[in-house]
């Protein structure tokens, strides 16, 4: 199995930079065309939300016509600048095929592996939720197959990382789905977004994981004091790659237009 995992497109309407200086849709189209064209050639992409700047319609039809240029599977799920209700309007069934009415949740069974989609966003707030409902439908859905690893795709990480964007904005609920992931030993990963940053910690006995964004990357300032800040670079994804010994590797992708490349030897810098 072989996962891409994008997050964070912060999609403007057609043309415009993301707050003034941001090109995302040229962006993501460089990360997709990296993506069609990688080898080998992953099985499906994961895109864990912030699809779009504002969750309006417009931003929302202009991220999933982009979207539209990979040619793998791919499923999508809401970050806190989304409108969920325009996600499950504008995204065919096959990409967002919720199972829930009040949040975007559902399973993508594969082969090797389950994926779980849960929706961290709630309406108005730039903070994570996991309500009751919610931690009740992964209970269940973690208990009908133990045998097969799973992993969960969420928008939030659902601990401090020492950033504002979750030790301030916060995520509610965040106990309940402590306890649930608690209960089990199959989870392989949890991966999420929303940071701006690639961080990992060890959490109830499995992983967070987060992947960086389409370029628009988060200046670390662990003093939470300062407002937040980013700056622009090369749109970064993930690749969470099983190898044959079953152990699921993530690694980080930066999409650059052209790399030099050298051999771990002497080289002359005159050539
Ligand atoms: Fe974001």
């Amino acid at each position: 199995v072989l996962i891409a995992h994008i997050t964070d497109l912060h999609i403007h309407s057609p043309g415009a930079l993301t707050f003034g200086v941001a090109p995302m849709a040229s962006n993501l189209m460089a990360c997709i065309d990296h993506i069609n064209n990688v080898s080998p050639k992953p099985d499906l992409v994961l895109v864990t939300g912030d699809i779009t700047n504002t969750g309006s319609i417009e931003e929302t039809k202009h991220a999933a016509h982009l979207l539209s240029s990979l040619q793998i599977p791919y499923y999508v799920i809401p970050g806190n600048h989304d409108d969920q209700k325009a996600l499950r309007t504008i995204f065919d069934y096959k990409h967002c095929p919720s199972e829930c009415d009040k949040k975007i949740n559902y399973v993508v069974e594969l082969e090797e592996f389950r994926l779980i989609a849960l929706d961290s966003s709630v309406a108005g707030s730039p903070g994570g939720e996991i309500t009751k409902e919610q931690s009740q439908w992964l209970d269940k859905k973690l208990k009908e197959n133990i045998s097969k690893h799973t992993l969960i795709f969420m928008h939030h990480p659902p601990i401090n990382c020492g950033v504002i964007e979750t030790d301030i904005d916060g995520f509610e609920g965040a106990d309940l789905l402590a306890e649930i992931i608690s209960k089990y030993n199959h989870i392989e990963k949890i991966l999420c977004g929303h940071i701006h940053l690639a961080i990992n910690s060890r959490w109830c006995g499995t992983v967070i994981s987060s992947a960086p964004s389409m370029g628009l990357h988060l200046l670390l300032d662990l003093t939470l004091k300062r407002e937040s800040q980013f700056f622009l670079d090369s749109p970064t994804y993930q690749l969470h790659y099983l190898t044959q010994k079953g152990d699921l590797v993530t690694h980080t992708v930066p999409v650059k237009s052209s790399y030099d490349t050298y051999l771990f030897e002497e080289n002359d810098p005159k050539v």
